[in-house]
């Protein structure tokens, strides 16, 4: 400890995730800054991967401009990645934030962190899993005395809702919807079990054109991406050992990111896995507070690489 606080002093240590709908960068005792993973009106990312490197530098620089200690110390950086990340995805991420401006790097994965950003007790004896609902990835992970026993994850998540969305409204209604509007309709469809959850059309309109929606549209279209999501958790599930899953039906379920706020999906995960399923407090911010939070066990194993 005394070492982390001794060479944080002279380079100040960030944490930052990279993701595909937004960048994350948690600094100094509680300090969060968000901006879109956008540049030029480009996409710096794709489910979860680095399609545009010039882009991540771009939005990367002047954020760890910012955080340099009196104005020229670099700081280092932990940065996450989806826990299916192959070594070339890994490395493109590594390269990108060393140009960026980072004087060290050290990659861990998205789940990991979700999980201690989240308030798991990742060093308990007893296992837990965290799915993350991200924009572009969905990553499950099954924790147990400060390890990740395993990981998995799949290339879909709230960009593919989106695009659901915007086709039913097409398709259906006869209507062109932008991402915006997509966005926000996403916020008011209910995925839960079709059995309990609130009919559509008793859902208050918002706004008075609203009920133009039909929203049974909207569920149909939204339905097998939403399996394709919980099914993550499910192949997860299936595949690990009867001891861990006792432990896990203890601990529950949890849930991060932003496809974990939509209405109905963790009582639907409920209703698929029979386990008790609770999102964590901050969804969004889990995985960067919790990358955040590694840093000084990172600088006492010495995780840092150039
Ligand atoms: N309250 C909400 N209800 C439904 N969806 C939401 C809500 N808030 C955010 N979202 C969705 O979550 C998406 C962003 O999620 P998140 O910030 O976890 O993605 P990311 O970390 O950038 O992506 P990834 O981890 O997949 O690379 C948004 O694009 C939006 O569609
Ligand atoms: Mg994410």
């Amino acid at each position: 400890m005394v070492e982390y606080l001794r060479s944080s002093f002279l380079k100040p240590d960030i944490a930052i995730d990279i993701g595909t709908a937004w960048v994350r960068v948690a600094y100094g005792a509680a300090g969060l800054h968000a901006v879109p993973s956008l540049f030029e009106g480009r996409n710096a990312l794709r489910a979860g991967v680095i399609i545009d490197r010039d882009a991540v530098t771009a939005i990367l620089r002047p954020l760890l401009k910012r955080v340099r200690r009196f104005g020229v110390l670099p700081p280092r950086v932990v940065a996450c990645v989806p826990s299916d990340v192959t070594s070339k995805e890994h490395d493109t991420v590594r390269e990108c934030v060393l140009k960026s401006g980072a004087a060290n790097v050290c990659i861990v994965p998205e789940p990991l962190a979700a999980a201690i950003g989240g308030g798991l007790d990742v060093a308990s004896p007893f296992a837990s899993m965290i799915l993350d609902i991200g924009e572009g990835v969905t990553d499950c992970a099954v924790i147990r005395s400060g390890k990740v026993i395993d990981m998995h994850a799949s290339r879909v998540g709230c960009a593919e809702l989106r695009r659901a969305v915007i086709k039913a409204a097409s398709r259906h209604m006869g209507q062109f919807i932008d991402r915006n509007e997509a966005d926000r309709l996403l916020r008011r469809i209910d995925v839960g079990n079709p059995m309990h959850a609130v009919l559509p059309g008793n859902v208050a309109p918002v706004r008075p054109d609203e009920d133009v929606y039909d929203w049974s549209r909207y569920r149909e279209a939204l339905e097998p991406f939403v399996e394709k999501i919980l099914g993550v958790a499910q192949a997860m599930w299936r595949q690990i050992k009867p001891s861990l899953g006792c432990e896990i039906i203890e601990n529950g379920i949890w849930l991060s990111g932003g496809g974990s706020m939509m209405k109905g999906m963790a009582s639907r995960l409920e209703d698929a896995t029979r386990i008790k399923v609770n999102t964590v407090a901050n969804p969004l911010e889990a995985v960067v507070r919790g990358a955040h939070a590694m840093l000084p066990i990172i600088t006492i194993l010495n995780g840092w690489t150039k």
